[in-house]
């Protein structure tokens, strides 16, 4: 049975599916509620909430199911430089931005307070939460946030990019690693070489980490059907987290500009940028993407440069010009048929039921001793 293993066993999952979690607000409370009671995983990034934000969704979260889920955050949440401005250097950013605001007629933005939380305060607060499942990018927590969990009970999951980062995730005692292929929608989330030198795809990278870590290791990144949910399953993953198809879903956090792009053949061109936040990310390739390309150097550090592209979505939005946001997608977007969570759910399960049947049958054909012409094929 391809439902059960040691990760489903250990969560009390009906089936080893995860909805990856979304940051910047795309995750939401009835995309998490609807897969964690269809018996995944539902999930949500809590990346750009502050700690009192993050206690207030914990209570609304267990309002909503009794069922496990996972709370996501970022461990390296700013880069060199990214956490404040000078004023002359916000006025610079500014100027990079104008053509922007005047192309979408609006004021530029006052200067912030903050950009963005630090991880040390968000993750008091994710451990009071005590999620079943506390799942984190970028890096390690320390030896004492892993051992807060573990004497919480909550079980740790941590996202890579290499076969060297899951050696170092799995040596820090981490419970679950997320194998991240290149081929996901979101953030790069590599963390000990540059994102640009990681870019290993799915089908190359589960293998490889499988045969080297103790813990078991869940696949994401252009699974999109059971087709894809079986094929990491044969790598010897035991379970798979699925991203791009769930944020293409009504209940997800995101617009329907974005939906809408998803479902369209824009999204067979996604294209790997920072211009969207400061670090690598994957997305539908747009004009914003274009202009970027060549001025990388002018890319302010992460999160700032998020914080200036991200002024500019409401406008972006009303005036319905994608071309001048975020649309944040994987590589397997054009596999997209489901609208709805539930639909999208019942589908992966029976679909994998139907793609384990069809290679059974089919190695049962091809093995001379049961196939009926065996002797003499
Ligand atoms: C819009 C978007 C935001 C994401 N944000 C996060 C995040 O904050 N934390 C995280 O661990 N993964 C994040 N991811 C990655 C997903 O959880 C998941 O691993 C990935 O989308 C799987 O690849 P797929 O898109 O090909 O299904 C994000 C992905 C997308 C598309």
């Amino acid at each position: 049975m391809w439902q059960r293993n040691a990760f489903t066993e250990r969560l009390g999952l009906r089936y080893p599916i995860v909805q990856g979690p979304f940051g910047s607000g795309l995750s939401s409370l009835a995309l998490l509620a609807t897969v964690s009671e269809a018996g995944g995983l539902g999930s949500f990034g809590v990346q750009h909430l502050g700690p009192e934000q993050i206690r207030t969704l914990g209570a609304e979260l267990r309002a909503r199911t009794e069922r496990p889920f996972n709370l996501n955050l970022w461990v390296s949440n700013h880069d060199d430089g990214g956490l404040t401005l000078s004023e002359a250097q916000f006025a610079q950013a500014l100027a990079r931005f104008a053509p922007y605001y005047a192309a979408l007629g609006i004021e530029p933005p006052a200067m912030p307070a903050r950009y963005g939380w630090r991880f040390e305060e968000q993750v008091e607060a994710l451990l009071d939460v005590r999620p079943a499942v506390f799942s984190f990018v970028y890096g390690i927590p320390s030896a004492s946030v892993l051992d807060a969990c573990r004497a919480r009970g909550i079980v740790t999951a941590g996202a890579v990019t290499t076969l060297d980062e899951a050696l170092a995730m799995d040596a820090a005692g981490v419970d679950l690693i997320v194998a991240s292929g290149m081929e996901a929608g979101g953030h790069r989330v590599s963390f000990q070489r540059s994102a640009e030198d990681s870019l290993t795809g799915t089908l190359a990278l589960i293998p490889q980490i499988v045969d080297r870590v103790r813990a078991p290791v869940i696949a994401a990144g252009g699974i999109a059907d059971g087709r894809g949910v079986a094929a990491a399953l044969m790598l010897g993953a035991q379970g798979v987290q699925i991203g791009t198809a769930f944020l293409a879903c009504e209940e997800s956090g995101t617009t329907p500009l974005h939906r809408e792009q998803l479902f369209s053949d824009a999204a067979r061109y996604t294209a790997l940028t920072r211009a969207f936040s400061g670090r690598l990310a994957r997305g539908i390739h747009n004009e914003f993407v274009d202009d970027w390309r060549g001025r990388e150097s002018e890319i302010l550090p992460y999160p700032i440069q998020g914080w200036f592209a991200g002024g500019l979505r409401a406008a972006a939005l009303e005036q319905k010009r994608p071309g001048l946001m975020s649309l944040w997608s994987g590589q397997a977007a054009p596999l997209l048929r489901h609208r709805r969570a539930s639909e999208l759910f019942s589908a992966l399960v029976r679909e994998t039921d139907a793609a384990f049947g069809r290679f059974v049958r089919s190695s049962t054909a091809l093995d001379p001793s049961t196939h009926p012409e065996g002797e003499s094929a």
